[in-house]
């Protein structure tokens, strides 16, 4: 079988080549990526060798290259690529529209001309909103709350229309929030864990009662070859653990592990429009015979394992551009 990985140079597009190249000796690789900032082909590098993949360095939201690179025999679409940092999307919409809509789009209709097997599209809990109790279903409403989860939207709702009115073969996927090795660390935990490795205090939104559901590397890719596997075409699956933790919650365990007290704690103002709680019904996935293996605690363990092992990795990604963009919103670092 032969996938077109967009964004494989991510943070999760990349564990998930590196998974499929593990699990499936049949299984060729095309990693096509922008390589915005998020993209890093440093978290491939123990898999640039291998016959199966190969590299391709292009933006779904241009038609010709996207169009080229189907035309190396792609019979699945797996579209991770994506704008993906809220705060970022808070600061500049215009790059998520362009790659979350307008690339999804241009992706969705090469497929269509191309008449590939399957189009699987990494999707996001947060287009249905904040939900203060209960949980997301797979029917629940779309009430994006950010440019980022408005643009994700706008893209999922482009895949279901190609679905309906061309026939195109397409899986949309939901997910809680990922968290684990390779993690750009703009995201909260990993932020977090490399602030304190470098001795910095962690910037707690608001009075840290948001509540976010979590999910690590592992136990998504087998959710997703779960989904490959035995989902259904024109269907909707999401994926979530039910492991769900206020951010202050979170904050207390990465300070246990590491050693240390809520004095590193900084409170600063809360995002604009930040969504109080997601809460995901997996049940449907579950059905499918999934269920997380690793429990949260063991998760961040492993992660903060990995950050404390891989300071080269994540000492690059904090200078530079990052710290500009960070300082301009909270004004130090
Ligand atoms: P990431 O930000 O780590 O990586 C995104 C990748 O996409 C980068 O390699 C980047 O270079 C590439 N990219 C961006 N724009 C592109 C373009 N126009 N053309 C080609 N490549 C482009 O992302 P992530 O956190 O691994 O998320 C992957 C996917 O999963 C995204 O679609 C995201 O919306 C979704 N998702 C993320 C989370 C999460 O917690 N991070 C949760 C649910 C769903
Ligand atoms: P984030 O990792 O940006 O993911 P998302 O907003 O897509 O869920 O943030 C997770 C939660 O952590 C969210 O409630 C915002 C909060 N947060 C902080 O409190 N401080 C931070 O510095 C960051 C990046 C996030």
């Amino acid at each position: 079988m032969k996938f077109l990985i967009t964004g494989g140079a991510g943070f999760m597009g990349s564990n998930f080549i590196r998974y499929l190249l593990d699990n499936y000796p049949e299984a060729e690789i095309v990693n096509f990526d922008k390589l915005t900032y998020a993209g890093n082909l440093e978290n491939l590098k123990d898999v640039k060798d291998n016959s199966r993949y190969e590299f391709v360095r292009g933006d779904i939201a241009d038609a010709k290259a996207v169009a080229e690179v189907m035309e190396r025999g792609i019979e699945v679409v797996i579209n991770f690529a994506a704008e993906t940092h809220v705060d970022r999307s808070i600061l500049g919409p215009r790059d998520f529209i362009m790659t979350d809509v307008l690339g999804t789009y241009t992706l969705l209709e090469a497929a269509r001309n191309k008449e590939i097997k399957r189009y699987v599209q990494i999707s996001t809990d947060e287009v249905f909103g904040s939900v203060e109790e209960g949980e997301f279903s797979e029917q629940s409403p779309f009430e994006p709350n950010s440019p980022y989860s408005a643009s994700k939207a706008g893209g999922d709702h482009m895949v279901r229309a190609y679905w309906k009115t061309y026939g195109l073969p397409t899986i949309v996927t939901h997910s809680c929030n990922f968290y684990g090795p390779y993690q750009y660390p703009e995201k909260l935990i990993p932020l977090f864990i490399t602030n304190l490795l470098e001795g910095k205090k962690v910037p707690v939104y608001g009075n840290g009662q948001n509540v976010r559901e979590w999910i690590f590397v592992s136990d998504y890719c087998r959710a997703l070859d779960t989904i490959l596997d035995r989902g259904e075409d024109g269907e909707v699956y999401n994926i979530g653990t039910a492991y769900r933790k206020t951010n202050l919650e979170l904050t207390q365990l990465v300070l246990e592990l590491m050693g240390l007290n809520e004095d590193s704690i900084e409170y600063v103002p809360d995002r604009p429009g930040h969504d109080q709680r997601y809460a995901v019904n997996s049940e449907k996935l579950r059905q499918l015979g999934w269920a997380p293996e690793l429990d949260f605690e063991q998760g961040l363990k492993e992660t903060v394992d990995w950050y404390k092992e891989n300071e080269s990795w994540w000492k690059r990604l904090k200078s530079g551009e990052y710290l500009k963009y960070y300082r301009k919103q909270y004004g130090s670092a």
